[in-house]
């Protein structure tokens, strides 16, 4: 049966269409707020396909500064890519192109296309998106307002072509900051957090914030890195000669030469195993150490990663370690619901 037309009183607020009207005219407020609401839901629909097409999505934080997140953040991105793996690399930190620098894209600039954003392609084929691509020249140091920052950080999540993904790393700037925790808010299924620290007391102590950070999160802790553990010095010998380092901590290393003349030992500079403790006292994975390996530090300035530039060498093995040991933990947990590493 045919409804008859509403009524409204003449003064009512509240306008109704009624079958054969011509739709009420959207005033210029109403029209941004439904192009608005329209972006948001485009946002959102793209995030939820990018959270399908990416299998592993990893955070990497440190609760101090200068632990070497970036570089292990990188490190990982390029191990994985080493196994034929499609890995990309997302940098949230604005104060600093590290990310660019290690992987050869220094002064790039954001690709837009048809209102997406194209990631540039680093090393190895590793797809990198940067903060750092925003900035006008890396002299400049940028001063954003909380909501843009936060802001940016979204569009980065929705608006990025990722493409299909076996690993997405995403890098943060230090501590337990707003970047973090806008990233857990806005993109699904995130596997987990790798916490980086170096040996010291004082980075442990950070570290055990950032588990905590992790659990108000609600973000699983994949485990702990320890960076800068340990460093190997190399020499020559006659084949078979025993010989006495001097370690720090009034220690002695004793090292025999192998039989080409070669001998390694490995000195701890900072302390040892304070990464495995943390772990421990957690109760959270231990993923391995990285050795303190001077080529890091050329590779960031020259704009070639250890990895690449040495890819069968002592930091690329231990990098290799620590990501079978990642892999191991967040596959074999989205298989069958969480195992433990062995
Ligand atoms: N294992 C290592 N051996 C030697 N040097 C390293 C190692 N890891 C990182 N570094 C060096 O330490 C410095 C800081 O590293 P990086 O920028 O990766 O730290 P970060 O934690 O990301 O810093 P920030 O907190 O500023 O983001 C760089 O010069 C880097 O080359
Ligand atoms: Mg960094």
């Amino acid at each position: 049966m045919a409804h008859p037309p509403t009524q409204l009183m003449a003064d009512s607020p509240i306008k109704v269409n009624n079958p054969g009207d011509a739709p009420a005219p959207a005033s210029p407020e109403e029209q941004k707020k439904m192009e608005a609401a329209y972006n948001q839901m485009k946002r959102k629909m793209a995030i939820s396909e990018m959270g399908k097409a990416i299998k592993h999505k990893i955070m990497v934080l440190s609760g101090k500064g200068g632990v070497g997140k970036s570089t292990v953040a990188t490190g990982l991105a390029l191990s994985l890519a080493q196994q034929g793996l499609k890995v990309g690399l997302l940098d949230i930190d604005i104060t600093g192109p590290n990310v660019p620098k290690m992987m050869g894209l220094d002064g790039r600039r954001l690709n837009v296309e048809a209102g997406r954003i194209h990631p540039a392609q680093g090393h190895l084929g590793v797809k990198v998106i940067s903060m750092a691509f925003l900035l006008e020249d890396e002299d400049t140091p940028v001063v954003w307002r909380g909501p843009i920052k936060l802001g940016a950080i979204q569009q980065f999540i929705g608006d990025v072509d990722w493409g299909e993904l076996d690993y997405l790393i995403i890098d943060f700037p230090p501590g337990t900051s707003d970047e973090p925790l806008t990233v857990a808010q806005n993109l699904p299924d995130i596997d987990g957090m790798v916490i980086v620290t170096t040996p010291q007391d004082v980075a442990l102590l950070d570290s055990r914030k950032s588990i905590t950070f992790a659990n108000s999160l609600k973000v699983d802790v994949i485990g702990v890195i320890e960076n800068m553990s340990g460093y190997t010095v190399r020499g020559k010998a006659p084949a078979g000669t025993e010989l006495e380092l001097a370690a720090p901590g009034g220690k002695t290393i004793r090292v025999t030469t192998d039989e080409n003349g070669d001998w390694a030992g490995t000195l701890d500079i900072f302390k040892a195993g304070g990464g495995q403790k943390t772990a421990e006292e957690f109760g959270v994975p231990f993923l391995g150490k990285l050795p303190f390996d001077p080529g890091f530090v050329r590779g960031g300035d020259d704009g070639v990663h250890r990895i690449v530039s040495e890819p069968e060498g002592p930091s690329a093995i231990a990098f290799n370690k620590v990501v079978e040991n990642i892999q191991h933990k967040v596959e074999s947990a989205s298989n069958d619901g969480g195992l433990e590493i062995i």
